[in-house]
């Protein structure tokens, strides 16, 4: 009870005194939250004192102090630090320190946890971190366009769209989903959902079937189609986003491939049963493409095919299957 006084005068010494003033706050992402391909930590420096710089701290690896105190920084981002941190998957540990010259002055410290997938059940103990609601964007409205117009939203540029002017990072990777690169987001987010704003549809292949039609009919003719692609996941392979890989897979395909099929890595595969070295999955170019490295996606589609085993070009026979790449 003592302590819980303690605590009330503290906040209100700290009213009468000083206004608005505030301390050093960590605005994203908060302590006991887990957060999911997120880009950004977000620090409020507050006004009391005028922190000139801070550093951040990440499962023991620190920053050197990042000065916030350059007039044009401040006449730009005002009391504002965005970092883009690298977080490892799992728990972090997040310190973060304010200073004033040399001298420190304050502390926060966060417990997160970071998950590099959308397809893996959320970890016990940490609850799903959430931005967009209105309180928690009120600070950023002096500088960007939390109320955006359906014409706003429609601009394709990076600079112009509103969501742009804060995620235009998760863009900077080599391949990019059409819609997500014409800043077309709120067509998979809803602009009207509360309190959290622009929830996700649920990205299962519904959602992609409205715009890839083709796909549906390919399936649809197809004897046999792919475990997850019958049980409708499309992310579980395809980032609705951007990746560094082609067709925006979540991982290389060899590796997304392996991560559910781990035997077939394992043990000798198409030519199983003869003797001899083992038929090579990886690590040589794929004589039927285009200069890339042979993976299992070069004898198996991913989605569907004509046999039980999917192979490429809609062939059900094995032998035609080896003559695409040994017929010289
Ligand atoms: C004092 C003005 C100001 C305030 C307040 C402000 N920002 Fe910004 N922010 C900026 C400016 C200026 C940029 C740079 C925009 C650009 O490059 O187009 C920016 C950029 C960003 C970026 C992109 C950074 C990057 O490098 O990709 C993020 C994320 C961001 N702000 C988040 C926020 C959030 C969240 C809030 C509220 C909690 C907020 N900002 C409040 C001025 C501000
Ligand atoms: C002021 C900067 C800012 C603007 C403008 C902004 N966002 Fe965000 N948004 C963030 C930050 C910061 C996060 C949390 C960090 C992250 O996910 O990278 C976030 C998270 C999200 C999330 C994850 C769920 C959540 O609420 O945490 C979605 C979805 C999202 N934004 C969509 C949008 C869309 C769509 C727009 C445009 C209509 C938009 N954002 C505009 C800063 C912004
Ligand atoms: C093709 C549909 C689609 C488009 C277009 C799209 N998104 Fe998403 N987005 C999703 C889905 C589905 C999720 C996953 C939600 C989940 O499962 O948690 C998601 C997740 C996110 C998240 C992370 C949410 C989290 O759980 O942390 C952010 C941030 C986000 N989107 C922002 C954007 C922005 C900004 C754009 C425009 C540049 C955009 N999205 C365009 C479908 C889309
Ligand atoms: C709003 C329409 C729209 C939605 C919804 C949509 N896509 Fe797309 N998608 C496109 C467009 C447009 C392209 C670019 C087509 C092109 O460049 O040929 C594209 C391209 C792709 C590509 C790359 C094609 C290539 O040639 O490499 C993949 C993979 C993909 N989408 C998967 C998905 C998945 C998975 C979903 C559901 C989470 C989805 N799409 C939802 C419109 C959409
Ligand atoms: C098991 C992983 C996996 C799943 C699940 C998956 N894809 Fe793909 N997808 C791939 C791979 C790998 C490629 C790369 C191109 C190739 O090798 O054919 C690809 C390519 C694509 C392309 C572009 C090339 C083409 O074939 O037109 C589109 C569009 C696409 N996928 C849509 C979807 C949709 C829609 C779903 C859900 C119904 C889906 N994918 C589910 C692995 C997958
Ligand atoms: C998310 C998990 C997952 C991923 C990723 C995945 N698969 Fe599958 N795959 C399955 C499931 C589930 C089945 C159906 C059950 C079975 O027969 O093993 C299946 C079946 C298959 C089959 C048919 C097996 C048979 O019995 O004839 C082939 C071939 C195959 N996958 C190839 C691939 C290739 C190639 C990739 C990468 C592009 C891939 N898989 C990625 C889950 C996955
Ligand atoms: C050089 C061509 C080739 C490559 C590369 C290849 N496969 Fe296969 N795969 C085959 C052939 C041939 C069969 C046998 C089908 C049959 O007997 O009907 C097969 C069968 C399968 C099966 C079903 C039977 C089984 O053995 O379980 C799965 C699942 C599978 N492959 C997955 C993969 C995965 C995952 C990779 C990459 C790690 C891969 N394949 C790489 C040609 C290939
Ligand atoms: C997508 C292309 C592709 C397909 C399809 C394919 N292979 Fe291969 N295969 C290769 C490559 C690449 C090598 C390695 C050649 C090298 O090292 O020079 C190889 C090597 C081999 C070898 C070892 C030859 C040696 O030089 O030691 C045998 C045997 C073989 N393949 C049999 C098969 C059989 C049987 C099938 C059909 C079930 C098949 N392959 C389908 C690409 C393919």
């Amino acid at each position: 009870m003592k302590h819980l006084n303690m605590v009330v005068i503290a906040a209100l010494v700290a009213l009468i005194c000083c206004g608005n003033a505030y301390a050093l706050q960590l605005i994203y992402p908060l302590d006991g939250t887990y957060v999911t391909k997120s880009n950004y930590l977000i620090v409020k420096g507050g006004t009391d004192p005028l922190l000139s710089g801070l550093t951040i701290e990440i499962n023991g690896i620190k920053s050197d102090i990042i000065d916030v105190s350059p007039e044009v920084y401040r006449n730009a981002f005002g009391d504002m630090l965005v970092v883009e941190p690298s977080f490892d998957p799992g728990e972090n540990q997040i310190v973060v320190e304010g200073y004033l010259g040399a001298e420190r002055m304050s502390t926060v410290k966060a417990t997160i946890f970071y998950q590099d997938r959308f397809d893996v059940a959320s970890p016990a103990g940490f609850t799903r971190e959430i931005f967009h609601d209105p309180v928690r964007e009120q600070p950023c409205a002096g500088c960007h366009n939390m109320t955006p117009s359906l014409a706003d939203l429609a601009s394709p540029e990076a600079r112009q769209n509103p969501c742009g002017s804060c995620h235009a990072r998760m863009l900077n990777k080599a391949h990019v989903h059409g819609p997500a690169g014409v800043y077309e987001c709120t067509y998979c987010h809803d602009v009207d959902s509360t309190p959290n704003k622009y929830q996700a549809r649920p990205g299962d292949a519904s959602l992609c079937m409205e715009c890839h039609e083709d796909k549906l009919e390919e399936y649809r003719k197809s004897a046999f189609v792919h475990g997850p692609i019958d049980a409708g996941l499309c992310m579980v392979c395809h980032d609705p986003h951007a990746s560094s890989e082609p067709s925006q897979l979540v991982m290389p395909a060899y590796d997304l491939c392996a991560s559910c099929h781990a035997r077939v890595v394992d043990e000798p595969h198409v030519t199983r049963g003869s003797v001899g070295k083992k038929h090579p999955i990886k690590g040589v170019i794929n004589p039927a493409g285009n200069g890339e490295d042979l993976s299992c996606a070069s004898c198996h589609d991913p989605h569907s095919g004509a046999s039980s085993a999917m192979f490429r070009w809609g062939l059900s026979s094995r032998f035609a299957l080896c003559a695409k790449c040994h017929n010289k």
